[in-house]
């Protein structure tokens, strides 16, 4: 019974916490007001409650719109996100995405412009080919890519020359040991050779 009142107790809060109004932000009935509040990309709230109809984000900080941030709010109907300074890299592919799939009228898409980089400043986010995104993305994935496969050559030749060398020093011991166990040979029947001599030079003396 208790822990029957400790986990209801737990889900209400639980369900308060997730429709809770966000610091900075201000609600008033379902409208999150996070506007003008310096905030940054990191310093955004990471949910808002789920019924909300509108969210001002403009006049802030903001970069980039963390992934997903603006999915499982089915209510929403406006957004406003302009001046703030958005960068048009690979990080804006999900503000763009999401700009796409609304109707114009829900949402100010002209306030929506990128700061940077130079080459796409001023530019409105939604009218941003997904080529000049790319072109101007970072592929970190791409030069690890790139490290691991100079890696992988340089581990490559470097066994190779391994294998050369040990197939050489193999090559040279077996002749080494047959050389010497020739000269084991020589030495053996050499040194048979003086004792016969002797022998028959012995016997020779003694004939
Ligand atoms: C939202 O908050 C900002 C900053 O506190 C305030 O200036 C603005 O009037 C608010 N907007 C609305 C619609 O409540």
């Amino acid at each position: 019974m208790n822990g029957l009142l400790l986990l209801c107790l737990l889900l209400y809060v639980g369900g308060q916490r997730s429709s809770a109004c966000q610091q900075p932000c201000s609600c008033q009935g379902s409208a999150v007001n996070c506007s003008s509040r310096s905030l940054t990309s990191s310093s955004l709230p990471t949910s808002f409650p789920v019924g909300t109809t509108h969210l001002h984000l403009h006049s802030n900080l903001l970069t980039s719109l963390p992934n997903g941030l603006l999915d499982g709010l089915p209510s929403l109907r406006s957004v406003t996100l302009h001046n703030n300074s958005w960068v048009c890299d690979c990080g804006v592919l999900y503000l763009r995405a999401w700009l796409l799939r609304q109707p114009t009228t829900s949402v100010s898409h002209h306030g929506v412009k990128c700061s940077s980089p130079p080459e796409l400043r001023g530019r409105l986010v939604v009218y941003l080919t997904e080529e000049e995104v790319l072109e101007s993305c970072h592929y970190w994935y791409c030069d690890l890519a790139l490290a691991s496969q100079v890696c992988l050559f340089v581990f490559v030749v470097v066994q190779a020359a391994l294998l050369v060398a040990l197939l050489v020093f193999l090559k040279r011991f077996e002749r080494l040991s047959k050389e010497a166990r020739r000269t084991a040979e020589e030495s053996f029947t050499a040194g048979e050779g003086p004792g016969e001599n002797s022998y028959t030079s012995l016997k020779g003396d003694i004939n």
